[in-house]
């Protein structure tokens, strides 16, 4: 795993295998931003004259590698974009920045990044970018490239003490979101519910966080038959999963619960070939909850961070729930499934009713729940749904604030209709075609006790990145949803602190 660090050595004279600086779009050319000025020197005031000459733009995204000249100390001086940026850069193109020069620097043993990093939040979004960037999943390449060995972020902040706490904060935020890509890449063959339940018990020793499994049995007993109805056709057993952080001067308490569907082949109906290849990624919101309450334990969070995992395999077989079968979910209530393949509200709603008994403040739950979702915001951006207007903007803009894309979504009642009629339940897990997305919140908010505060982040689109890699996301996993919830949990901390 990549090394953090920061240091407020000058970056002509910091060893290092390679220097990185910024280079932005003036309004005549090239600009050299802040943190560059050392190496701008060495190269006798031609380094913009020298980059242009190599193609270099300053476009985001754009990597260019110069041999280092005499007076630096690192060997090789690698040029990232930061676009146009005159009043300055956003954390988020900070980000972006060093997470395009960790993975054009895989490889090196220790980079340094002379990035703008004036102000502590500078200096974390340096970091971070990184550390995310800096990502690789080897487990299965016998050929695979190492990443980045070590990353030093300069900061000409004075008594850094805050730069320190900064680059401590990235490196439990950047770790835990490498570990549920980590997750979300290992193969479905490997991670199922039991290896997944396994997995989040053993972190929750190493980390002290106290974690309950509800196996087969446990969930027969409890009545879950969400849980049980979607995983009844697969050899590996579903699992309810409970992963606690308490904190001694907690004011609230918030439940993350995440959809983790191991792999999800549709079911008894089945996808057809080109819409299965990738949903191992299926258990990102699992992920997600899991990597953010850990985070929240490392962070030492003033908030109580309740994470459930839903998890189960959705296969075709001779013992699989049947399109028509009605099953009878946690809390009682009934609900004909239609389509196999709307598994996960089925899992979540068994979870949402669970975790509604130790009456949260909030709820959110984060699932790859609809491709209808995608259909409609892309594969960038995730949904925000809630039963209060409130709850969702403000997730909306926690998201912002956090550097991640989401958009708010409605909940129109007109939609639940097709949910409710013409079943011999009281629920049918399908509705109208049209706003799909929307339906399948719609019969997510049915679970909800009343008065608790819910919402639902339906992460299908950015969970899962299968074209090139950009700036600081990598192929495959990407970790959606963890710096908002986090983000969400560090500001109630702040509010009822
Ligand atoms: N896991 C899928 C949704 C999905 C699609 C995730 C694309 C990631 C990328 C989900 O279980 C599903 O199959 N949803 C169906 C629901 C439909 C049958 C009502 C869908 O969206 O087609
Ligand atoms: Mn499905
Ligand atoms: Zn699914």
């Amino acid at each position: 795993m990549t090394a953090l660090s920061v240091s407020t050595s000058s970056a002509a004279s910091l060893r290092a295998d390679a220097l990185v600086i910024g280079v932005a779009k003036g309004p005549k050319g090239l600009l050299p931003a802040a943190g560059s000025e050392a190496v701008a020197e060495a190269f006798d005031g031609k380094l913009a004259e020298v980059l242009a000459t190599l193609g270099a733009t300053g476009a985001e995204g754009e990597a260019v590698k110069l041999a280092a000249p005499a007076g630096l100390k690192a060997p090789l001086v690698l040029a990232v974009g930061l676009g146009d940026g005159e009043q300055g850069f956003g954390l988020e193109t900070l980000r972006k920045a060093a997470g395009t020069a960790a993975r054009a620097l895989a490889g090196t043993k220790k980079a340094a990044l002379a990035l703008p990093a004036a102000t502590a939040e500078e200096v974390e979004a340096v970091a971070l970018g990184g550390l995310l960037g800096s990502y690789a999943f080897g487990s299965y390449k016998s050929d695979a490239k190492a990443p980045v060995g070590e990353l030093v972020v300069l900061t000409e902040r004075k008594g850094s003490k805050d730069a320190k706490a900064a680059v401590e904060r990235a490196t439990a935020v950047g770790e835990e979101i490498n570990r549920a890509r980590d997750l979300v890449n290992t193969a479905p063959n490997d991670l199922n519910p039991k290896s997944f339940a396994a997995i989040a018990t053993a972190a929750g020793k190493e980390h002290g966080l106290k974690v309950e499994v509800l196996d087969e049995k446990a969930l027969t007993k409890g009545g879950f038959g969400g849980l049980l109805g979607v995983g009844t056709g697969s050899a590996n057993p579903p699992r309810l999963v409970k992963v606690a952080y308490t904190h001694p001067k907690a004011k609230a308490t918030l439940a993350f619960i995440g959809k983790g569907i191991t792999y999800d082949s549709g079911g008894i109906s089945l996808k057809p070939a080109g819409h299965n290849e990738t949903m191992k990624c299926d258990m990102a919101g699992a992920a997600a909850v899991f990597a953010t309450v850990v985070a929240a334990k490392r962070l030492g969070l003033q908030v109580n961070v309740t994470a459930w995992l839903a998890l189960a395999e959705n296969m075709p077989s001779g013992t699989a729930t049947r399109p028509g079968d009605v099953l009878r979910m946690y809390g009682g209530k009934t609900v004909e499934v239609l389509n196999t393949d709307a598994e996960g509200r089925l899992v979540l709603a068994d979870a949402i009713v669970k975790a509604g008994e130790e009456n949260p403040d909030v709820i959110v739950d984060v699932a790859t729940l609809t491709g209808a979702m995608v259909l409609a915001l892309g594969t960038r951006i995730f949904g925000v749904m809630s039963n209060s207007d409130e709850l969702r903007d403000r997730l909306h803009a926690t998201a912002e604030a956090a550097g991640e894309q989401s958009w708010p979504m409605p909940l129109p009642v007109e939609l639940r209709k097709g949910m409710t009629e013409s079943s011999i339940a009281d629920l049918a897990n399908m509705g109208e075609r049209m706003g799909g997305g929307l339906v399948a919140g719609l019969f997510l908010k049915e679970f909800v006790a009343e008065g608790i505060d819910w919402a639902h982040l339906d992460i299908a689109g950015p969970a899962f990145h299968e074209g090139a890699p950009h700036g600081y996301t990598p192929k495959g996993g990407t970790g959606s949803a963890i710096r908002t919830l986090l983000r969400f949990a560090e500001d109630t901390a702040a509010a009822k602190g």
